[in-house]
């Protein structure tokens, strides 16, 4: 006896008529036509059935802390760094996990189950810290959370972020951050980048910076990035988030760096619904769109997922941790608009995300946790187009969260027995 069989699924790579199969909280067959019996069934009637959605960029320290103490008024990366240093005097870990968990409960409706979230270690007490180990833990039945120490301040311009950073990495934080944009000078970036890229080594952790989050050409920490990251024998173990300096870069200058981060196996994240609101903010005329070379970047067989970032915070007034929302402006802003290039938007919020996190177990195959969420909606494209209903959410082999099927789309074509709710275009 199964512990759940799903009927007629889609899967992202277009099969359709799947049945999966869980036993042990993990994927036990999948295939067609699957006859053993189940004690729970889920008739997924050609619905998509789509490994959990995967944010790789997150801040869920500062999450749903909008309006605290101020609003963003110039709507600046760095109007959003001063509020958030405005309000780390006030924070209490109890306050910080009460807006963590109401965010994880917002992130599991949406079927987001795996979330890397930085961490800000730039406040003596680590209270911050502190909280999300605590959220980590008690989440832990029902989403993957990995944590990055983060010195939003400055791994060099901060004075204690270096004892600060190893104390977190002492209390359980998985991967070790960086900013190096924000220290004072080019050189001291490329020295902080060096320094913290040798503290993952020695400690066999993995590494993902905030690097080049500016619209400043000469911003180029990524090379130094993707140098410490071969000088170390790191690859594959590192993440560039942002990257928006790479926009305004010379094109010459891009063409040389593209095959020195492929050389160095660098996965590249973006966060198209951050980056499009906060970048070009100096710029009159044309103004400037800020987010990554995304589609470059894969040309290149780079990693390229996409993240969340923030919702409601001073950075961002908006979200609910939808990723079909972030991979709709992502394909939006890097006109990435054909076909084959939307497939690669909903795999940016889903298994290269997983790879970024570096995510075991993780998709729809024999051995694989039974995580996957039902979509109304009949493939990846059409959940692009429709930002459709997660009708079922499922956690080794358990469903977490339900919402209903919406009534009021318009099926062309299918008999009214098939359960076609969406348009079936593609
Ligand atoms: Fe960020």
């Amino acid at each position: 006896m199964l512990d759940m069989l799903v009927r007629n699924a889609t899967l992202p790579d277009g099969r359709k008529g799947i049945d999966i199969a869980v036993e042990n909280g993990k994927i036990s067959a999948i295939g067609e036509s699957i006859q053993t019996p189940a004690k729970q069934q889920i008739d997924a009637a050609g619905c998509l059935v789509t490994p959990p959605f995967v944010d790789s960029h997150f801040h869920m320290d500062s999450a749903l802390s909008l309006g605290q103490p101020r609003l963003n008024q110039s709507g600046t990366l760095l109007e959003g760094i001063q509020i958030w240093g405005e309000l780390k005097p006030d924070l209490t870990v109890e306050a910080i996990k009460q807006r963590a968990l109401q965010m994880c409960r917002w992130s599991i409706a949406r079927g987001t189950l795996c979330i890397r979230s930085h961490v800000d270690i730039c406040d003596d007490r680590l209270l911050a810290v502190q909280a999300l180990l605590e959220v980590r833990e008690e989440m832990k039945p029902y989403l993957d959370l990995q944590l990055v120490a983060f010195p939003q301040d400055g791994f060099l311009r901060y004075g204690r972020s270096r004892e600060n950073l190893l104390r977190a990495l002492d209390m359980g934080v998985d991967v070790v951050g960086g900013i190096p944009h924000f220290e004072r000078t080019m050189d001291e970036g490329a020295s902080a980048v060096r320094q913290l890229c040798e503290i993952a080594e020695q400690r066999g952790l993995q590494v993902d910076m905030h690097c080049d989050e500016s619209d400043d050409p000469h911003s180029r920490h990524i090379e130094t990035l993707a140098f410490e990251t071969q000088r170390l024998g790191l690859q594959g173990r590192v993440t560039g988030s942002h990257l928006t300096s790479m926009h305004s870069m010379d094109n010459y200058y891009v063409s040389k760096l593209l095959p020195l981060m492929r050389e160095a196996g660098l996965h590249v994240v973006a966060n198209p619904l951050i980056n499009i609101t906060l970048q070009g903010r100096h710029d009159s005329y044309p103004k400037r769109r800020g987010m990554t070379r995304v589609p470059e970047l894969i040309q290149a067989g780079i990693n390229v997922a996409f993240g969340h970032d923030c919702v409601m915070d001073p950075w961002y007034s908006l979200g609910s941790h939808d990723m079909l929302e972030v991979a709709n402006m992502g394909l939006h802003v890097a006109q990435m608009t054909g076909l084959e290039q939307m497939r690669q938007a909903f795999a940016a919020v889903t298994e290269n995300g997983a790879r970024v996190l570096g995510l075991e177990g993780y998709g729809l195959d024999v051995g694989c946790h039974a995580d996957f969420v039902v979509l109304q909606a009949q493939s990846p494209v059409e959940a692009l187009q429709l930002k459709p209903n997660r009708l079922f959410v499922v956690r080794r082999g358990q469903v977490i969260a339900r919402t209903p099927a919406q009534e009021n789309f318009v099926s062309l074509g299918a008999g009214e027995e098939s359960l076609s709710f969406s348009t079936g275009r593609f």
